[in-house]
């Protein structure tokens, strides 16, 4: 199961401070229960662990199988919460050099996105390797109306049945959208394409345990039963434990929010696998959108260690002090590599001969954790026993049940985003959409 350890916020903030958040605590765990806070509407994520049934997984593992056998690459267009949650899963569980294994000698796809952006090249480049492959598309957008996936996918579209035929092409489109109303709905029904449903009642930030994440991430050949009993094993857990000590969501939602009080506005999640690296961007959505709103709200940032102690080090050490950090530290590595020995010793590394690197990078996330508390910035540890999917799926839960109360805690409506308009609104007039 996941820990949570505050020992070292105890400069900073008293441990009573997070203690007396105990009462709100429950109180917002109460309001999510039985639907009674901000946002109740958006609640659907709650239960979705124990309400996926044997048939709805058997389902998405048949579409996910049949895109493997037909594609090398499964385009997968969505940008935000309908793309990031299965990039997360996906860049964890995936070998990192993965994409280099040549198409053809391939047991899974491999997955790219698209419409996370607009840049012409970026898009003109997948056209062009699309043209050599071949290839399905998974489309997600709740809306159906957003610019960047829904332009992506006009030009996928069109690819895909020049390349293949209209019917051929139809077998190889999945649409995820709202079950009744919307652009891609239609679109989708119009066409005949294979839908899946993104709930009404699940906002797209919190809908990695939907087919918006988990289809995708079968198709890339990941066991979606372990991540979902994993999310199943977190949910029961975080529902039994009602206290700050042994509720990991619990206690995280407060420290941040106790540190938050202190001037700590800035936090920066840490990882030192760089497997990790979508998880940050998934995460940094979660809590800034969630969380962002009348003038709060916790900025989230995220470097990947030791790498970024390279580059971002410097600040985090002595820059500002509104910063504080929270690790997540993976217990074991899932493969075994020693440091060699060299004859002359000329880059003094012969100390650390037959250790593991693990074991080395552990030491290296020990001591940046001393300096930087030294330094002025409190740490939160999360620690995971190891990188599966078990351990994921709780990872995700925990993080989710986290910042809704998190940001009930700051007084604020987790589940809305109505700040994301305002850069729409005035790209659709200098667009001169009518
Ligand atoms: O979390 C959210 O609500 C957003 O990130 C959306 O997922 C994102 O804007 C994409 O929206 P849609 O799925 O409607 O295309």
């Amino acid at each position: 199961m996941i820990k949570v350890d505050i020992t070292n916020c105890a400069n900073f903030i008293a441990l009573a401070d997070v203690q007396s958040l105990l009462p709100f605590v429950q109180h917002y765990n109460q309001q999510l229960n039985e639907g009674t806070g901000a946002g109740s509407e958006f609640l659907g994520w709650l239960n979705l662990p124990s309400s996926i049934t044997e048939e709805n997984l058997i389902e998405m593992e048949w579409y996910a199988g049949d895109l493997r056998k037909k594609s090398d690459i499964v385009v997968v267009i969505g940008i935000g919460g309908s793309y990031l949650g299965a990039r997360a899963v996906i860049d964890a569980l995936t070998n990192n050099f993965d994409h280099l294994t040549p198409l053809k000698e391939r047991d899974t796809p491999i997955i790219i996105y698209a419409g996370q952006n607009i840049s012409e090249d970026y898009h003109y480049q997948l056209l062009k390797l699309l043209d050599k492959f071949d290839y399905s598309i998974i489309v997600v957008s709740k809306s159906g109306t957003t610019t960047e996936p829904a332009i992506a996918f006009r030009l996928l579209k069109n690819h895909i049945e020049a390349k293949y035929s209209v019917p051929e092409a139809r077998g190889r489109i999945i649409a995820i959208t709202d079950e009744k109303k919307g652009a891609l709905k239609q679109l989708a029904d119009n066409e005949k394409y294979k839908t899946f449903v993104i709930p009404d009642n699940v906002g797209g930030r919190f809908s990695v345990l939907t087919p918006v994440g988990l289809l995708p991430i079968a198709a890339a050949g990941i066991n979606i039963r372990g991540l979902v009993a994993g999310a199943l094993e977190m949910e029961k857990f975080l529902n039994q434990q009602k206290d700050l000590a042994s509720n990991p969501a619990n206690l995280y939602a407060a420290t941040r929010n106790a540190l938050y009080a202190k001037g700590k506005s800035i936090e920066i999640l840490a990882t030192y696998t760089p497997n990790f690296n979508y998880l940050i961007e998934w995460w940094k959505q979660l809590y800034g959108e969630s969380e962002g709103k009348e003038n709060k709200g916790i900025f989230p940032a995220g470097v990947t260690f030791t790498t970024d102690l390279h580059s971002m080090g410097q600040l985090i050490q002595e820059g500002p002090r509104n910063i504080f950090e929270t690790v997540i530290h993976v217990e074991t590595s899932n493969s075994t590599l020693l440091v060699p020995e060299a004859k002359n010793d000329l880059d003094g590394m012969n100390y650390l001969v037959a250790k593991k690197l693990s074991y080395v990078n552990e030491k290296a996330m020990e001591g940046t954790i001393m300096a930087h508390v030294e330094g002025g910035v409190p740490n939160i540890q999360i620690t995971i026993p190891e990188l599966n999917e078990r351990h994921l799926g709780q990872l995700i839960y925990f993080f989710e049940k986290a910042c809704a109360l998190s940001g009930y805690i700051l007084r604020v409506n987790p589940f809305n985003q109505p700040g994301v308009e305002a850069y729409k609104k005035n790209m659709f007039k200098l667009l001169g959409k009518k």
